[in-house]
C-alpha cells in the first residue's frame, strides 16, 4: 500500500434531518488501495456519510475531493461513472429480475449479434459467486432467495465491476463465517492486485479488526478519530472509541434455573428443505440454532409458525400438542418469532415508531374496548429507553430510522408482546456493540422469567457468548448439539460444515 496517499477526503461535511444532526462538520481521509472501516454506534451517521457520497443525499455544507478534486455526484449511477461503487445496507436489487439480470443490469454482456450473450453472462455470473463459496443459480429471480443469497447477490453485482473505490455499507450482516472468509479472500486480492480502495462498514467487532487497515470512528454525528492501525489495536479501546465509555461485560453473566421441558419440536420435516429436526428448550433456558448460510436454520423457525408447509412433525408446548397453521396460531400459543428479515416481515415502514411497537398487542391498551392512547404511548416509550432506539419522536416513520435502529423496533415489538416462547432470528444483526450487549441482557432477562429462548445466530461468539445450549445444522440435518461448557467456534464450525 502506497501509504498516506489519499483517494478521497471529506472536508467538514454536514447534514441535518428534521430534529436529527445526522453528520456535523465531518473531516477525514481515506487512503488509496487500504480497506477503511467505518465505525460507529446505530445512528451515529455513517450511511448518511456514504449517501451524500454517492448523491443520495446532499450534504448542507462541506465538500468531498475525490483524487484531490472535489466531486458532486446528483445521483448513484454519477457516483458509479466516477468509479465509486457501492454495496448500500437497504436491499436495492429488483426483485422480479434474475440475479444474472441483476449483477449486469445496465451493462449487459453483448456478443457480435448487439444482443444480450447469456452464456458468457451465466458464466461470468456463476464464477463470481463462486469465489463466495456458494451455489446460486444465475437465471432464478432475486426475490426467491433468502437475504443471506440476496446480500451475496448484491455484493456481487458490485465487486465484479471492479470500480476504483469500493463502500460496503454492512455486507455481511446476513452471512456466517464461511461466506464472510470468502468475501474477505475477493477483497484481500482486488486490494492487492488492482490496488482498489475499500470503505467498510460493519458492527462484528471480530470481522473489522481481520480485514481492516485503519478506522475512522463518527459518533452522534461527530467525528471522533481515527484508528491507525486497526490490527494492532485493542478491542477494548476500540469499543470505547465508539461508544464513548468502556463496556465491561459483553456477555452479562447468567443465572437463571432451567426448569421443565416446555418448548419441543419434533421430527419436523420440510420438502427438500430440512430433515426430521427435533429439540427441546427448557423453560429458563436459552438454546442456540447455529450452522451456515442455507443450513435451514431459519426454514425450521418458519416451518414451526406455520409459514412453511410442514411435511411432517409435531410441537409441543408444555408437554401437550399444539397445531399451529399459520403466525396467528403461533402467536395465539405464545410462540413469538421475530424474523430475520426486518424489512419485508417485521416492520411497516411506512407507520411510526409507536404503531409498530404496539400494533400486534393492541388489546394490552384497550381500557373497556377503548383504546388508550396514554397507555400504548407509555409502553412505546419505555421500550425506546430501554433499547435506546435512536429517533426523536415516537411518532416518526420507521423508513427514516437508521439501519440498526430499525432492527431495534423489531425488537422492541416483540419484547412488548411477552410470552412464553421466543424464537430470535439473528437478534442482533446490524446492532452496535453497546446496544448488542444490552439485548443480550434482555435475552437473559426474559429467561430469567422463565420463557424458553431459542436463538438463531450466525455470529458464533454470540452463540457461544449467550446461549446454555446449542444444536448445530448442516444441509437441512441436526449435525451436533453440546452445552455451552463444551462448545468452542471449532467444533461448532465442524459440525456445521457436516459433522464429525
Ligand atoms: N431520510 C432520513 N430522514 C430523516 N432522518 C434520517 C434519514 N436518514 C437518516 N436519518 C437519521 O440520521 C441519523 C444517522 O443515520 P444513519 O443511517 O447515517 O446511521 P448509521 O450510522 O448508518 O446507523 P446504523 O448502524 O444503524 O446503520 C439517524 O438519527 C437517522 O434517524
Ligand atoms: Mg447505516
Amino acid at each position: 500500500m502506497k501509504g498516506g496517499d489519499v483517494i478521497l477526503r471529506f472536508e467538514r461535511v454536514s447534514k441535518t434531518f428534521p430534529g436529527v444532526k445526522a453528520l456535523e462538520d465531518v473531516t477525514f481521509d481515506i487512503h488509496r488501495g487500504e480497506v477503511h472501516v467505518l465505525l460507529g454506534e446505530n445512528g451515529a451517521g455513517k450511511s448518511t456519510l456514504i449517501k451524500i457520497l454517492t448523491g443520495v443525499f446532499k450534504a448542507d455544507s462541506g465538500r468531498i475531493l475525490l483524487d484531490a478534486k472535489e466531486i458532486r455526484p446528483e445521483n448513484i449511477l454519477q457516483s458509479r461513472k466516477m468509479g465509486i461503487g457501492t454495496v448500500f445496507q437497504e436491499n436495492s436489487l429488483v426483485p422480479h429480475l434474475t440475479v444474472a439480470e441483476n449483477v449486469f443490469l445496465s451493462r449487459e454482456l453483448k456478443n457480435s449479434f448487439n444482443t444480450i450473450d447469456w452464456k458468457r453472462t451465466y458464466q461470468e455470473c456463476e464464477r463470481w459467486i463462486g469465489g463466495m463459496g456458494i451455489a446460486i443459480d444465475p437465471r432464478v429471480r432475486v426475490k426467491a432467495l433468502s437475504v443471506a443469497e440476496q446480500q451475496i447477490v448484491e455484493i456481487v453485482k458490485i465487486l465484479s465491476q471492479e470500480p476504483s473505490l469500493i463502500i460496503l455499507d454492512e455486507p455481511t450482516s446476513a452471512l456466517s463465517e464461511n461466506e464472510i472468509d470468502n468475501l474477505f479472500s475477493i477483497v484481500n486480492k482486488l486490494k492487492g492486485e488492482k490496488g482498489i480502495t475499500f470503505v467498510y462498514i460493519s458492527h462484528r467487532m471480530e470481522e473489522i479488526k481481520h480485514i481492516g487497515d485503519r478506522a475512522s470512528v463518527l459518533r452522534d454525528g461527530r467525528y471522533i478519530g481515527q484508528l491507525p492501525d486497526l490490527k494492532a489495536a485493542h478491542l477494548d479501546d476500540i469499543i470505547n472509541m465508539i461508544v464513548g465509555r468502556p463496556l465491561n461485560e459483553k456477555f452479562p453473566k447468567r443465572s437463571v434455573q432451567v426448569g421443565e421441558a416446555a418448548f419441543e419440536v419434533k421430527n419436523l420435516s420440510v420438502l427438500k428443505t430440512i430433515y426430521d429436526v427435533s429439540f427441546q428448550v427448557k423453560s429458563g433456558e436459552v438454546l442456540g440454532l447455529a450452522g451456515l448460510v442455507g443450513s435451514g436454520r431459519t426454514s425450521v423457525a418458519k416451518a414451526i409458525i406455520g409459514v412453511l408447509r410442514r411435511e411432517s412433525g409435531e410441537v409441543f408446548l408444555d408437554g401437550k400438542k399444539v397445531n399451529i397453521d399459520s403466525p396467528n396460531d403461533a402467536i395465539k400459543h405464545g410462540i413469538a418469532y421475530l424474523p430475520e428479515d426486518r424489512k419485508r416481515e417485521g416492520l411497516l415502514l411506512q407507520k411510526p415508531v409507536r404503531e409498530n411497537i404496539t400494533l400486534p398487542q393492541l388489546h394490552k391498551f384497550r381500557k373497556f374496548g377503548v383504546l388508550s392512547k396514554r397507555m400504548e404511548k407509555h409502553a412505546a416509550h419505555g421500550l425506546k429507553k430501554t433499547l435506546s432506539i435512536k429517533t426523536p419522536s415516537i411518532e416518526r416513520l420507521v423508513k427514516f430510522l437508521s439501519g440498526g435502529n430499525q432492527q431495534k423496533v423489531v425488537f422492541a415489538k416483540w419484547l412488548c408482546a411477552k410470552t412464553k416462547v421466543y424464537i430470535f432470528d439473528e437478534p442482533t444483526r446490524g446492532i452496535d456493540v453497546g446496544s448488542k450487549s444490552e439485548i443480550y441482557k434482555i435475552i437473559n432477562d426474559l429467561a430469567g422469567e422463565g420463557a424458553a429462548i431459542v436463538v438463531i445466530s450466525s455470529e458464533l461468539p454470540e452463540i457461544l457468548g449467550v446461549c446454555d445450549r446449542i444444536v448445530v445444522m448442516c444441509d437441512g440435518r441436526v449435525t451436533g448439539e453440546m452445552s455451552r461448557n463444551d462448545a468452542t467456534q471449532e467444533n461448532i464450525m465442524k459440525y456445521a460444515i457436516g459433522g464429525a
